[in-house]
């Protein structure tokens, strides 16, 4: 069952729920909560004390009420010192509540009174909703005795209409976030390339962007080598989506979204050893999350004309695979040696990349759980951010930033463009020596983006998390589509960059222009 979050000006007296939830520091309860103290006739200390809570983030303890307040109980939910509270915070308390509530029906909560001072309403009720429903989160399709968590509504009170603003838009948030998550979970076998497009569709429908896919024969017909070459050793065949969104009125700009969408990697004919395959099926992390925050631009009313680039394929070793050695002629003309057909990625990206190079749009940022050399360099919660304008890359950053979206920046160097020198085509795919994968993996797709500002973030850490962790459940995270909404809602297109000095001879007397 979905949690529902509702808002209300109210205050916790009259609040007639199972749980009560409120907001403590070391010095005990922040905000209207602070009354509790005397309405619960000390109990509320005694208790505390008793089971050692201290109001460091992550503690909770439960308070009987015992028909002193409209409530059945009280909990409190530690959030650590009020002076350093963050957005963040309040998103992993709104987890915490959800965690704590997974046995009762109703919940009200005054969480807000741990805004952290200088954030607006609006913001603090959208990460407070983000963390309760991303918190709630479950993924039981394939339990036969699964249990459903039992809360269905949770009451922010004290909440203005800005707060309730918020919390509209993180259900919103939340929701796509969560779409993300469970096609990520599903297993491969239920998520061909087609599979996967229909379900895009059905999220889709009625959301107000228009799809278009491409089938095997088209993408053959549009010269799309490097996402057929990876599709060869699959039964299953490949897929291209572009969905379009257009603000009704004057677009701030066009931004491309691109996101890698390997449904299954096996690695190819350059076969992953077992361990390594466990969790390929998660490989479309980046495509889930390009379609997910295109679902609710629409509803969050983003003025920026966004195009998303979606290549899907799996990665197989069957009798038509490519081998090492073979030469791609990709999208773009260049031609590719695939030295090792375990990254493939970077061959499907690079058609994406060029047809939104092709379309004109003032700015790319793709996603993709691209190498295990990223995750070696920045672990499982923060993804690799590369880009060829500051400008840009700045912007994205910022973007992640406020979503709560770790990312770290790595660098291009050009001195490591002469790894990716093939011996027979214009690109080999892997580079020639085997330290900074990250990077020579974001170089060879810059190779794709000619002169537009263009992100890449490499999100193979923290596409999944290997244990719970706050509003991050084990499995498939959503991570990136927070990032991509806010890059939406606040798009400014950079600005081009300045062009080398040029001298053009002045135009001839009666020359025709
Ligand atoms: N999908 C993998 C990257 C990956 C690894 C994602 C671990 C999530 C967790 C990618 O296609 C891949 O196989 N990359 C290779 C590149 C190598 C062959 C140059 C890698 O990282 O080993
Ligand atoms: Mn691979
Ligand atoms: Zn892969």
């Amino acid at each position: 069952m979905a949690v529902t979050i509702t808002t209300s000006a109210q205050h916790h007296e009259a609040a007639r729920v199972d749980l009560l939830v409120v907001p403590a520091g070391p010095d005990g309860p922040i905000g209207e909560a602070k009354a509790l103290r005397r309405e619960l006739q000390g109990d509320l200390e005694g208790v505390a004390r008793a089971s050692g809570f201290q109001g460091r983030p992550g503690q909770t303890v439960v308070i009987p009420a015992s028909g002193r307040i409209a409530a059945k109980a009280v909990l409190l939910v530690g959030v650590g010192d009020p002076a350093a509270l963050t957005l963040d915070g309040l998103r992993r308390a709104g987890a915490t509540l959800a965690k704590a509530s997974a046995k009762v029906k109703k919940v009200a909560t005054t969480l807000l009174d741990a805004t952290p001072k200088g954030v607006s309403a609006e913001a603090a009720g959208q990460a407070l909703a983000e963390g309760i429903l991303l918190g709630a989160y479950q993924f039981l399709d394939f339990k036969s005795k699964g249990t459903p968590n039992a809360l269905e509504r949770v009451a922010v009170l004290g909440a203005g209409a800005d707060a309730k603003r918020g919390v509209t838009r993180g259900s919103a948030v939340a929701g796509a976030v969560a779409w993300a998550r469970d096609l990520i979970n599903v297993p491969a076998d239920s998520k061909s390339p087609e599979e996967f497009v229909a379900a895009a569709r059905r999220l889709l429908t009625g959301t107000g962007v228009t799809v278009r896919v491409w089938d095997e024969r088209k993408l053959a017909d549009e010269r799309m080598g490097g996402l057929i070459g990876v599709g060869q050793g699959s039964a299953r065949p490949p897929r291209f989506m572009k969905i379009t969104y257009s603000p009704v009125g004057r677009a701030r700009g066009h931004v491309a979204f691109v996101g890698k969408g390997v449904v299954f990697d096996s690695g190819g004919l350059s076969l992953k050893p077992a361990g390594g395959m466990e969790t390929m099926k998660t490989d479309m992390s980046g495509a889930a999350a390009v379609v997910a925050a295109m679902s609710v631009l629409k509803r969050l009313g983003v003025e920026t004309r966004v195009t998303a680039y979606v290549p899907l394929v799996e990665n197989m070793p069957g009798g038509r695979a490519i081998r090492p050695g073979d030469v791609l002629s990709m999208r773009s003309g260049t031609t590719v040696e695939v030295l090792n057909t375990d990254a493939e990625g970077r061959l499907i990206l690079a058609d994406a990349l060029a047809l939104a190079v092709e379309d004109g749009v003032d700015a790319i940022v793709d996603l993709a759980t691209l190498t295990g050399a990223c995750v070696v360099a920045l672990g499982e919660k923060v993804a690799g951010l590369m880009g060829n304008d500051d400008g840009w890359s700045g912007q994205v950053r910022a973007a992640a930033d406020r979503a709560g979206e770790p990312v770290w920046p790595l660098p291009l160097p050009a001195e490591y463009r002469k790894f990716l020198d093939s011996e027979t085509a214009d690109l080999r795919n892997i580079a020639t020596v085997n330290f900074g994968g990250a990077l020579t993996a974001g170089i060879f797709l810059e190779q794709f983006v000619g002169d537009r500002p263009w992100v890449h973030l490499d999100i193979a850490g923290p596409s999944r998390a290997s244990g719970d962790d706050g509003y991050l459940l084990k499995g498939g995270t959503g991570f990136g589509v927070r990032t991509l909404i806010e890059v939406a809602e606040d798009f400014s297109a950079p600005a081009a960059k300045a062009a080398p000095a040029r001298r053009r001879p002045a135009p001839r007397k009666g020359a025709r222009r």
